[in-house]
């Protein structure tokens, strides 16, 4: 049986970005026989980012709802709120405990906001929680935790998959074999959705298509995607098209084909971004239902979440008596 697991951050709306790059591809894996599925909201790491509690409690019901709606079954998968499990951030301690200082001052996210001070002439440090520097630490313990073999993800976060690799073996080696080594699964053709300006689309760069904006507001925002200056009968090109990248993530093959003729013999930017409108609407529009329907009954998300934290416990739990035992604490009573 193939263990697949990954996470989002409840810290805002879900986007396309996040359906494409993590939440389409896992929720179909977990219905693949002989596989496993752990699909949890990481609310310990929205705080990282996010000190509005009402956001946090807000987004968490979204993405709670968002995951549903995309058709994951909550019977059939684990599907739970990180702090939910207090057995998480009891590893995350364990785990920080076999992990250099120096491995973390790599980490991409930490190094960029390092960057981002010393260009804007502050201390290096300045305004950097333990939050964000130990980020990929309570991320291993996600994982490790359930001995995921894989972690599908975009590609901004392959890094902290490979440190949770490091601080596995790095756990093994002192401890004897009670970890996996996870590995990403990448999908190549959205590794990285671009957003309405071209960028990653991301929270952060405030570029993001929301998953379920009314269908007006989607028709809306994609009519604000850049294009280039072209005028209608010119060729376009395809490399570097932040509409065509969309229209390929959500497209079958024939379609993106078909799309890539229609920009050589010079559609206009208006038309090809309705046809883009009408196919991402077109998987979308079911789900929204769903999702409206869900919004109006907290109540039954959070039953969910509850019975998936049961389930999750009942093997952290066990695991975690293990983990205190091999390093020399005393069971819990
Ligand atoms: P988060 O919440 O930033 O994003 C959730 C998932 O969406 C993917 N993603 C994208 N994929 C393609 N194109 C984009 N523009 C795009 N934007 C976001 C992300 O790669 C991610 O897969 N650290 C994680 C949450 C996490 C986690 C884990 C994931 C916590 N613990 C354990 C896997 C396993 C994060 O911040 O994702």
């Amino acid at each position: 049986c193939v263990r697949v697991l990954t996470g989002i951050k409840p810290s805002g709306t879900p986007h396309l970005g996040n359906y494409v790059g993590a939440i389409r591809p896992t929720v179909r894996a977990s219905r693949q026989a002989g596989v496993d599925s752990y699909l949890f909201l990481a609310d310990y790491h929205a705080l990282i980012s996010t000190h509005d509690p009402a956001r946090v409690q807000r987004s968490t019901l979204e993405i709670a709802a968002t995951w549903i709606a995309c058709g994951l079954d909550p019977q059939r998968v684990t599907f739970y709120r990180q702090s939910d499990i207090p057995e998480i951030p009891e590893l995350t301690w364990l785990l920080a405990c076999v992990c250099g200082k120096g491995l973390l001052n790599r980490a991409h996210a930490y190094k960029a906001a390092v960057d981002k001070n010393l260009a804007d002439g502050r201390d290096a440090d300045d305004g950097i929680t333990m939050g964000l520097f130990m980020y990929p630490v309570l991320m291993a313990a996600d994982i490790l935790m359930f001995n995921a073999h894989r972690v599908p993800v975009g590609r901004d976060q392959i890094q902290h998959i490979e440190m949770a690799r490091d601080l596995a073996a790095s756990f093994n080696h002192l401890y004897g074999e009670h970890f996996t080594l996870p590995e990403a699964v990448i999908d190549e053709q959205v590794a990285t959705l671009p957003g309405l300006d071209g960028r990653k689309m991301s929270k952060s760069y405030d570029n993001v298509i929301p998953l379920f904006a009314p269908r007006e507001q989607l028709r809306r925002l994609i009519m604000g995607i850049v294009t280039d200056s072209r005028a209608p009968g010119e060729p376009k090109e395809t490399e570097g098209s932040a509409l065509f990248q969309i229209y390929q993530a959500f497209a079958t093959a024939d379609e993106t084909a078909a799309l890539a003729r229609d920009f050589a013999a010079g559609i206009a930017w208006a038309e090809a971004k309705e046809r883009l409108f009408e196919r991402i609407d077109r998987e979308i529009a079911p789900m929204r239902a769903t999702y409206d329907e869900l919004m109006a009954h907290p109540e039954r998300v959070e039953a969910y979440l509850r019975a998936g934290a049961a389930k999750a416990r009942a093997q952290a739990s066990p695991f975690m008596a293990r983990l205190r035992h091999a390093v020399g604490l005393r069971p819990l009573d």
